[in-house]
């Protein structure tokens, strides 16, 4: 695959799946703006990349609960680039993991404060529409355009714990995909929705089951990322797809 002269934005940049499409996009040929809220480390990133001497790296410090921060983003990426061919949604998580919710204190449901939740439910659902919203302004003008959502296992699966995860994914995977690809399909932009089971960006969710019996390695999701930006792919649009070692099909994932 080549990605000479085309431009992304991946949100979440500074680790996991997000680094890692920048990496691949960069070393593809392609140019990159890096989007994510821990400016250190994207930094350093974003110094790697560039160091390679192959397709360039911009840092942008962005929170996707930000409109105004958003379209900033979107404003840099042409400035610097030109235009935006592609925009990938990585930024997201659970909440209650990332606030370190002490479960002992807040066993369930209603004992978890809301604000946690609203936190959740701001990342991982408004994020990647207000993202899109921001975006599409751009690629309405150009007529062209690709738009990755990551959805999870936990949008189709439910969760009990992690709910504003699992209604939030579900609402990226199907809602959000759909309409985003139902509108942009009469200028020529294409929406597609990739939801993992466990990744191996944290060593913890090797102990999440799949038929395959072991969790993906990231590389396996950003292949499909970058097979979706390729002209291979030019036909997909409002497809959710599950990259997930068949756990969907296993009953409640036993
Ligand atoms: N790892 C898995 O097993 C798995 C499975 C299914 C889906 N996913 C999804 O894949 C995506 C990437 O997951 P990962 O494991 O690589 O995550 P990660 O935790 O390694 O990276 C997430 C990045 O998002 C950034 N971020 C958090 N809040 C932000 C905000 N408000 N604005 C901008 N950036 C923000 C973080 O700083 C971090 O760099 C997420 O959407 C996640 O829900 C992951």
């Amino acid at each position: 695959m080549d990605f000479t002269g085309k431009i992304a934005i991946s949100t979440g940049a500074a680790s996991g799946m997000g680094l890692l499409f920048a990496q691949n996009w960069a070393e593809l040929g392609g140019n990159v703006l890096m989007c994510d809220v821990n400016e250190a480390v994207l930094a350093e990133k974003v110094a790697e990349i560039n160091s390679k001497g192959k397709g360039k790296a911009l840092a942008c410090l962005c929170d996707v609960r930000d409109y105004e921060q958003i379209c900033a983003a979107r404003d840099m990426a042409v400035e610097a680039f030109g235009k935006i061919d592609l925009l990938v949604n990585f930024a997201g998580g659970s909440a209650c993991r990332i606030q370190k919710v002490d479960f002992k204190k807040h066993p369930e449901f209603p004992d978890i404060p809301i604000d946690v939740y609203n936190w959740g439910l701001d990342v991982n659902l408004k994020g990647p529409f207000f993202f899109a919203h921001a975006v599409m302004k751009q690629m309405r003008e150009q007529k062209d355009g690709l738009i990755v959502n990551i959805g999870s296992i936990a949008g189709a699966e439910g969760s009990t714990g992690a709910l504003e995860y699992a209604v939030a994914k579900a609402g990226v995977m199907y809602g959000l995909t759909k309409s985003l690809a139902l509108y942009g399909a009469k200028y020529g932009i294409r929406c597609v929705c990739v939801s993992p089971g466990p990744v191996l960006t944290r060593s913890e969710m090797s102990r999440m089951n799949t038929l395959l019996g072991r969790a993906a390695d990231p590389q396996e999701i950003i292949d499909l990322v970058l097979y979706l930006a390729s002209d291979k792919a030019k036909f997909i649009t409002g497809e959710n797809i599950m990259i997930d070692g068949g756990r969907t099909i296993m009953l409640g994932g036993k």
